[in-house]
């Protein structure tokens, strides 16, 4: 059981271990974020029964929330990808698990993405989007970690700017835990049991 505070409060997750979470974005102002970036999705969208690519499993929740929000003819297609870790490092190779199935070809493209990291996750599907002659391709990204970047990406609907820390919730994850938090929150070290008493 977690009870979830107002932004800035700590929260206790009753695990093993006793992980301390700290709102970040908080759910009203996410849903006023998502609502935001909804208005200016459908200006510039409205009219070209876009093809909405969420990259799983992280942008789902973000995808479902923005999706609704959305009052015109669209599609959702789904798209797993992951990335080569050696020794902690990322080798930038990026790995399909799971393609779209769509045609992509003189189709308006908008890539959901939960983070913006090093950037390598959206660049790969941005290249192999536009390989397979997209009319067009751009970036919505729940959230943006800037300092983590190695490579240039162009985020083109930012909900938030993030600090270097670990965030969770909203559909974000630690091995594949809190995902289902309705809030943005940064994982703080986790502390042993002993440690918290
Ligand atoms: P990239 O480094 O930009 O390619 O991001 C790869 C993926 O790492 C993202 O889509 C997220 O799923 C995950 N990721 C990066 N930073 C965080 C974080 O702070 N919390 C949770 N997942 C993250
Ligand atoms: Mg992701």
């Amino acid at each position: 059981m977690w009870t979830i505070p107002k932004t800035g409060f700590i929260i206790s997750v009753n695990m093993s271990f006793k992980e301390n979470l700290t709102v970040l974005y908080g759910r009203n102002e996410i849903d006023f974020k998502v609502r935001q970036l909804a208005q200016v999705i459908k200006q510039d969208y409205e009219d070209k029964n876009p093809l909405f690519v969420s990259v799983l499993k992280g942008s789902f929740i973000f995808m479902a929330d923005l999706a609704r929000q959305l009052d015109f003819p669209l599609e959702i297609e789904f798209v797993r990808l992951s990335s080569y870790n050696e020794d902690t490092k990322s080798s930038g190779k990026i790995n399909i698990v799971q393609d779209i199935s769509f045609e992509v070809k003189n189709r308006h493209v908008l890539i959901v993405e939960d983070i913006v990291d090093s950037g390598l996750t959206v660049k790969f599907l941005k290249d192999m989007l536009e390989e397979q002659q997209a009319a067009s391709v751009r970036v919505c990204a729940l959230t943006n970690k800037p300092s983590r970047r190695t490579c240039a990406v162009d985020i083109d609907y930012l909900g938030f700017s993030v600090p270097d820390k670990f965030i969770v919730g909203y559909g974000l994850d630690l091995n594949q835990k809190f995902r289902n938090l309705p809030d943005i929150c940064v994982l703080d070290e986790p502390k042993q049991q002993s440690e918290m008493r």
